[in-house]
């Protein structure tokens, strides 16, 4: 019976003084101030039973520590899965903590019927579950493990800690974290931290798409999203910015801009960004085109008050075509783009639009507005038959445009109408390596009857049959204000919010598709190098 006692007391002194260690790390990690983490990658093992696969980096700490962190990992690690994450402490020395995160099978590479690369989605989920979990436990200085791409790793890390709380108490908000690549395993390291330097990049175009949507109409109105654009692009040599007023907008015509713009006693604003290298590869720019409505409350045909805050949202075409313009000017990308930005709000004021009420659009086509909350493709019009004053190569323009293409695709991926198949498959591919998919929708003639027809104009804003194929028929509307031969029209409404679809977003206003367009602003251009 003395034994087993014994025993007994031994084993629970273990726990004990286990535990009292373990305390009394964490509270001298609060005085140490080292508040040190590091995200580390393991693969799933091939059989179920076998140990997790340690990554380059791991295997590199794992051997240092004389096989601790595979230890540990032996009963920590039980049924990690993709994209989980396991917090080790006190096992590499100089970090008061270890992330371990699952970036799940070796090899994954494309994936056929997901249309990505599943492994770079992989690196993006796991490494942001990393970086969180660290956050939460109080670090403020981690190194990421590039676990094979150091580009996405960094994506993940700076789009997974992204949050938009400036409005809250200090006390509430999420604490700043510094990130860096973590390269002591590897023995040439500058290219890798160069690969890395760039995902932050890309992710913070992201990143400053997901701020301005997320931001209350009251924060930023046209006038204030100018403000915004003109802070950024400060002192940016490659960048002009010009600021067009409402004598501007008049002055050429935009009545159809014009018309959404009057009822808000905010005064609308066309933004004009050139980004141009000077060893740009591209003959002739591109021209991007964002709608700026920064709030829809529909306007006379009023949407109803439920959800109806998300439309401070309705410049996403706006935030992300500027995302895009700041990643390539940071890359410092050998491309030539031109932005077009139509910025006002949508709303029933006394001078408001009214129902069947016919305005005369820039190309001189005449409009019958049957709905006033169909106002994107009204400011797009004046806006995409500008663009075409620069004479682009090609015309992309994104839009929080229709409730429909989310009924069709949901967040799983944007609409694109593409006139070339050349153009749709540099879209595909770009977005296949982003994660941020586009999905091909149709620009048939079958659409464009139903918004040729009007009683009392040349095309009504909402085509005969509304409710059915409304992304198509939106499309289709604006293919009338278009003639150059290359123009893709992106419908984002359905990727505009993340609520838990995208792992390594939080929820709120997502930025997407900004880093699919920057990358296919690259593609694009070294195709013409
Ligand atoms: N901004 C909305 C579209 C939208 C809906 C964006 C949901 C994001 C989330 C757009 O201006 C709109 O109201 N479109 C109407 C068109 C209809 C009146 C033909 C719509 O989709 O209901
Ligand atoms: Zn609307
Ligand atoms: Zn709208």
């Amino acid at each position: 019976m003395v034994a087993p006692m014994n025993r007994f007391r031994t084993k629970c002194q273990s726990i004990l003084t286990n535990h009292l260690r373990y305390c009394l790390t964490r509270e001298l990690s609060t005085y140490r101030v080292l508040n040190k983490g590091v995200v580390l990658g393991v693969y799933q093992p091939k059989n179920k039973n076998e140990d997790l696969i340690l990554d380059k980096a791991t295997q590199f700490y794992n051997d240092k520590t004389g096989g601790k962190v595979g230890q540990l990992l032996k009963v920590a690690g039980k049924d990690l899965k993709k994209g989980g994450c396991r917090i080790l402490y006190d096992v590499v020395p100089g970090f008061d903590s270890v992330a371990v995160c699952c970036i799940g099978k070796q090899g994954t590479s494309y994936n056929e019927n997901e249309c990505y690369d599943e492994g770079l989605e992989n690196i993006r989920a796991a490494v942001a579950a990393g970086v969180r979990n660290l956050r939460s436990v109080g670090e403020n200085d981690v190194m990421v493990d590039p676990c094979g791409n150091a580009e996405a790793a960094a994506e993940g890390s700076y789009l997974g800690l992204y949050e938009y709380d400036e409005l809250k108490d200090k006390e509430k908000r999420k604490k700043t974290v510094k990130l860096s690549c973590l390269t002591e395993h590897l023995s040439g390291s500058s290219s890798v931290q160069k690969v890395w330097s760039q995902g932050q990049i890309k992710a913070d175009g992201q990143n400053w798409a997901r701020k301005l949507m997320e931001m209350p109409s009251n924060k930023l109105t046209p006038r204030l999203f100018v403000e915004e654009v003109q802070r950024k692009f400060n002192n940016r040599p490659n960048v002009t910015v010009t600021v067009r007023d409402k004598a501007w907008i008049q002055s050429e015509n935009m009545n159809a801009f014009l018309a959404v713009s009057q009822g808000s006693s905010e005064e609308p604003y066309f933004l004009h960004i050139e980004y141009k290298h000077p060893d740009s590869n591209m003959s002739s720019p591109v021209a991007i085109v964002g709608k700026g409505i920064t709030f829809d409350t529909g306007g006379i045909s009023i949407k109803p008050s439920a959800g109806m805050d998300l439309m401070r949202a309705d410049m996403g075409g706006a935030a992300c075509t500027v995302g895009s313009v700041y990643s390539l000017d940071r890359l410092n990308s050998p491309v030539h783009v031109h932005a077009f930005i139509p910025l006002c709000e949508n709303m029933p004021g006394g001078r408001a639009i009214k129902p069947g009420d016919v305005v005369t659009a820039r190309n001189g086509k005449t409009i019958q507005i049957d709905n006033t909350d169909a106002e994107g493709r009204l400011i797009l019009a004046d806006a995409l038959n500008y663009c075409e004053s620069i004479k682009p190569q090609l015309i992309l323009d994104m839009a929080t445009l229709t409730g429909a293409i989310d009924v069709a695709l949901g967040s799983g991926a944007a609409g694109a109408y593409a006139t070339s198949t050349n153009t749709w498959e540099m879209l595909q591919k770009a977005g296949s390596t982003t994660g941020d998919r586009l999905w091909r929708m149709p620009l048939f003639n079958h659409y464009t009857k139903q918004v040729t027809v009007s009683q009392l104009a040349d095309v009504n804003n909402i085509g005969a049959h509304a409710r059915s194929g409304g992304s198509c028929t939106a499309a289709a509307f604006l293919k009338e204000f278009v003639t150059n031969k290359n123009w893709v029209h992106l419908d984002i409404a359905g990727v505009m919010s993340n609520k838990d679809e995208v792992p390594y977003l939080n929820k709120g206003m997502a930025g997407r598709p900004t880093r699919t367009v920057v990358e296919f602003v690259q593609l694009l251009g070294k195709s013409q190098s």
